[in-house]
């Protein structure tokens, strides 16, 4: 049996060149998700409507907005926004006492519906000099980010980007729940494609013993959408754990890095759900560990 799959991965096809949509063949996600023992997953995509045999595309956009939605009540319960100021805000002050000119660009990669830029936008505080950005490789996801950060009047800004051909270079580059859809050589790619940045923060879940049970617990009492309870799921059991993201993030030659909240023992496995990857580059490291103060025990050894 292959590795499992999310069903969102499998539906959106977009060209590396120019970011369009591809056509996406019905019969071929539900035959990768039989392959990997998905079944549920597999009737629930045969069950979507399709024009000779091509997934209907503006069906599928729906599916993933609903299933973002969700998603978004995921990070407001899990506080998504404070957990990333709380080393975001470090991070901005080691880099304006580093000397490193402002305006600082924060990208959060893979954003969905920008929850966690446009939390940021809304408490305010991180800086005049501070521009905030969101890219995501869904054209539909990043618009309606758009649409609710003008309806809310917030100062941040939507792209639909790759998070592997980063076109507008970033100081630092976030991420939220992205992380385990990368993979073996891609997991390195996506670090190395950061290498120069000043720094990075890209938080997902703790994968732990426990981890499967927890998320199946929760996604079964918070989500109703079908697609938001089966990737949901099955994202928990993707998950890195520490060692992998920091042999990847290491191969990538960048930044020092080091894992925040990574589990160290049974009681932080339950405390700590998520666990952030930070990169931060040699010199402005001193700078960052002062200003994180005694959040900086939370933090493994960078190197
Ligand atoms: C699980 S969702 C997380 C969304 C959001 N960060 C959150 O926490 O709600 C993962 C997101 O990564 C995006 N994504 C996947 N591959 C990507 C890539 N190569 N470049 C940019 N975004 C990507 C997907 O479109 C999706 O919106």
């Amino acid at each position: 049996m292959s590795a499992l799959l999310e069903i969102s991965d499998l539906i959106v096809d977009c060209d590396p060149e120019t970011g369009e949509r591809r056509d996406v063949l019905r019969a071929e996600v539900v035959a990768r998700l039989r392959a990997s023992g998905q079944h549920r997953a597999a009737r629930l995509v045969l069950r979507w409507p399709a024009t000779d045999g091509v997934l209907d595309r503006a069906h599928c956009d729906v599916v993933l907005l609903r299933a973002h939605v969700e998603m978004q009540r995921l990070s407001e319960e899990f506080l998504q926004g404070d957990r990333m100021r709380l080393l975001l805000e470090p991070m901005l002050a080691a880099l304006r006492a580093g000397g490193v000119r402002a305006p600082y660009r924060v990208l959060d990669i893979g954003c969905g519906l920008g929850y966690v830029v446009r939390a940021l936008a809304a408490s305010g505080g991180l800086g005049r000099d501070v521009e905030l950005l969101g890219c995501d490789l869904n054209r539909a996801l990043v618009d309606r980010a758009e649409a609710l950060a003008r309806e809310e009047r917030l100062d941040c800004r939507f792209v639909r980007g790759d998070a592997f051909r980063l076109e507008a270079p970033a100081h630092i580059y976030l991420s939220s729940n992205a992380l385990h859809h990368f993979h073996g050589a891609a997991l390195t790619q996506f670090f190395a494609q950061q290498r120069s940045a000043c720094g990075f923060l890209h938080y997902d879940v703790q994968p732990s013993p426990f981890s499967a049970l927890g998320a199946w617990l929760f996604h079964r009492s918070r989500m109703r959408k079908p697609l938001a309870r089966l990737d949901g799921c099955v994202s928990a059991a993707r998950a890195h754990a520490a060692a992998t993201l920091l042999a990847a993030a290491r191969r990538a030659d960048g930044p020092l890095v080091g894992t925040f909240d990574a589990a160290r023992s049974f009681l932080s496995v339950i405390l700590r759900p998520m666990q952030c990857v930070v990169g931060v580059q040699r010199e402005l490291a001193p700078a960052f560990l002062r200003e994180l103060g005694p959040l900086a025990r939370r933090l493994g050894e960078l190197a």
